[in-house]
């Protein structure tokens, strides 16, 4: 079964990190807002416009490489449910595609990786996450929740079997 992965979680919690050691285990390709960003726009201005599309052009492709049999997975925010829910509607897909991994990580180790990260995709400092920390909302849907702070005792087969074989 094709699926497509929503990795959510604050800035600097690992999303991409995580994103880049599961995507070949389970032959999905990552489509992340940041790079699309980035791709789109020299000198980002995070307006509801600019965001608008981004989130478009990354549901367009990931459709498109869903209907061509290419698992994704989704890195971006999705901090709250109407961000989740809106993906999900605009992929057009039921829910049994569509997998939802929360990742968290305790708050004085993203503030310490955020000070101390390299130039990359991502322009989140510590003030983005306290500004997406307040309107975050907790996931409803099922979902499964990968502290990256754990991530070397990750049991990887579990979090594929649930990704891939359910
Ligand atoms: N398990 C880990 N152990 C040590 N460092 C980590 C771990 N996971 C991520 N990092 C580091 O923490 C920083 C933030 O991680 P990452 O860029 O993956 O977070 P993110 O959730 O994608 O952030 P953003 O939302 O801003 O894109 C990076 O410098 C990364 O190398
Ligand atoms: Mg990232």
């Amino acid at each position: 079964m094709t699926v497509i992965v929503l990795i959510c979680g604050l800035p600097g919690v690992g999303k991409s990190s995580l994103a880049s050691r599961l995507a070949p285990l389970i032959n999905a390709v990552i489509l992340s807002t940041d790079h699309i960003r980035k791709e789109l726009f020299k000198k980002p201005k995070y307006t509801r416009k600019e965001k608008a599309l981004v989130y478009d052009v990354l549901i367009l492709v990931a459709r498109f490489l869903y209907e061509a049999g290419v698992n994704c997975v989704l890195d971006a925010t999705f901090n709250s449910e109407r961000s989740r829910s809106e993906v999900k509607t605009k992929l057009r897909l039921n829910n049994e595609c569509i997998r939802i991994i929360e990742c968290i990580c305790p708050e004085e180790i993203v503030l310490d990786r955020l000070k101390h990260r390299r130039q990359g995709y991502s322009d989140a400092d510590a003030s983005i996450y306290f500004k997406m920390k307040k309107y975050s909302e907790p996931i409803i849907d099922e979902h499964i929740t990968v502290d990256s702070c754990n991530i070397s005792k990750l049991d990887m087969g579990r979090l594929i079997n649930y990704l891939v074989k359910r």
